[in-house]
């Protein structure tokens, strides 16, 4: 008998692993794949190495403008390959390592519910006195013939050997922007194609305005409220249909979406109920079975890797607090409190409401990086900066949403989500120093006149 049974071992499945053995829980971990799961192998870790190999080669091609002579900025996909390779299996040496040292036991085969919280991994019977389900999410794929080659999906094209001449990218979401902008930045001519009126349809709308122009000065195709039809692969390449239109490339990206890992688990079999394509939970993560939870990609919401973090974190914790082995119960930090990052460049980061979303009476304040020194300091001479911060407050109230579209914004994100997260007020923030010249500062400024005593920008002093 085994106190917790983690079915996944993801970012949310391992983080509560690892968090229910530092509780004193005996913790059994099953995953027929390497520890890590999306994330570290096929998601964020190696796009994140490619889109570095892709900033590497425009600061080389932009060197002149820093007063370098410049490189040719030759690409070697098999070689950033082995890059992001690289810093993979460090990150996973490093975390088998954690995971064998905290006495977590792990099942290396794929694992089902035969009943109640027991489950079967490898022709063993596990018995629990609680199960997590943490399987993630899988492409969604439309039906479109994915082959691998021609018609891929993010898995694939972290695989490449060799870039495309051409590639049509399909859905502008964060997938879609983050491999359009990379793949441009490597020398691909790149289609991007996105079925609402703008990419990232789900962040503030200035902030797809920035991004879609600076993809567009970079040679992109962006084409909105443009739905998919369908896609044919050919020897020479691949046939996309986007209305009337037929675009031809050599590859297909299909980014579409992701849906919740749920097929074979046994979950409708014991009775875990589904809501929609994802599982049900209540506020705590339980399903609908008693002592079964869910966390990360499989329950609704953002597909994040820290939002499954700390879903593992909070189910381990509560699963202790149940079994009476921890006094402290867990509280699981809301949704739109989760900051999101789009890694393309520029970055778009945000954290908390829109200032649609933030009710009657909210303000805002829009700071434009072409004042922050550190930003024109990082951009070529001959590009203009137009990236942004903006910061929401409720009527009279805390700072609600914080929105940021530049480079190297994902770095002050994570004070935009301390704000939001704390409730603060603009008058608790301004007296706090931000170190200068700093990204961050952006943020500062856009709070400082938030709170009616701009520094550096002129706006109506009667804003807060
Ligand atoms: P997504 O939901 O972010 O975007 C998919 C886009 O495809 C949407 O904008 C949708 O309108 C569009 N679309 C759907 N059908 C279409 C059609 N027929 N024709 C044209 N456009 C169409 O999904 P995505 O980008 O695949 O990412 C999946 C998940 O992975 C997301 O939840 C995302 O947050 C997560 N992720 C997060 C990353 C990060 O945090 N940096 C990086 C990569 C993924």
């Amino acid at each position: 008998m085994t106190d917790l049974a983690v079915l996944g071992a993801g970012s949310a499945g391992y983080a509560a692993a690892l968090r229910a053995s530092q509780l004193g829980l005996d913790v059994t971990l099953v995953d027929p794949g390497p520890l890590g799961g999306t994330c570290l192998h096929v998601g964020c870790i190696p796009t994140k190495a490619w889109l570095q190999s892709a900033k590497v080669r425009r600061t080389v091609l932009h060197a002149g403008a820093f007063g370098i002579g410049g490189g040719t900025g030759d690409v070697d996909a098999a070689a950033i390959r082995s890059h992001a390779d690289d810093v993979v299996d460090q990150l996973h040496r490093g975390l088998s390592g954690l995971v064998s040292a905290s006495g977590v036991r792990h099942v290396a085969a794929a694992g089902r519910l035969v009943g109640g919280t027991v489950v079967e991994a490898g022709g063993e019977r596990i018995e629990a006195a609680a199960v997590l389900v943490a399987t993630g999410a899988e492409p969604v794929t439309l039906g479109l013939p994915v082959d691998g080659e021609r018609i891929i999906t993010s898995e694939h094209a972290l695989r490449l050997d060799a870039l495309p001449r051409r590639a049509v990218v399909l859905g502008g979401g964060v997938i879609g922007v983050e491999f359009a902008s990379l793949w441009a930045d490597l020398g691909v001519e790149v289609v991007i194609v996105e079925a609402l009126d703008r990419l990232l349809p789900s962040e503030e709308p200035a902030l797809s305005k920035v991004l879609t122009r600076a993809l567009r000065s970079r040679g992109v195709d962006v084409r909105t409220g443009a739905p998919v039809a369908g896609a044919e692969a050919g020897d020479g390449g691949v046939r996309v249909t986007v209305g009337h239109e037929q675009l031809e490339a050599d590859l297909l990206l299909v980014a579409v979406g992701r849906r919740p890992r749920v097929a074979g688990l046994g979950l409708e079999e014991v009775g875990v109920e589904l809501d929609g394509a994802a599982i049900a939970t209540d506020a705590d993560l339980r399903t609908s079975v008693p002592h079964i939870h869910a966390a990360g990609d499989v329950v609704a919401g953002p597909q994040l890797a820290h939002r499954g973090y700390a879903h593992g974190q909070f189910v381990a914790e509560l699963v202790a607090w149940e079994l009476g082995r921890s006094r402290h119960r867990p509280t699981l930090p809301p949704d739109h409190q989760i900051p999101r990052v789009t890694y393309s460049s520029p970055q778009v980061a945000s954290v908390g409401l829109r200032e649609d979303q933030a009710g009657p009476g909210a303000r805002s304040v829009t700071y434009h990086l072409a004042g922050n020194g550190k930003s024109l300091i990082a951009r070529p001479t001959d590009e203009r900066e137009t990236g942004m911060v903006k910061v929401v407050r409720s009527a009279q109230g805390p700072i609600v949403g914080v929105h940021a579209v530049g480079e190297d914004v994902a770095e002050l994100i994570t004070s935009g989500a301390m704000h939001v997260g704390w409730g603060a007020e603009p008058d608790d923030v301004v007296s706090i120093v931000h170190p200068h010249p700093t990204v961050g500062e952006s943020l500062a400024e856009a709070i400082l006149a938030l709170g009616g005593r701009p520094l550096h920008m002129r706006v109506a002093t009667d804003i807060g």
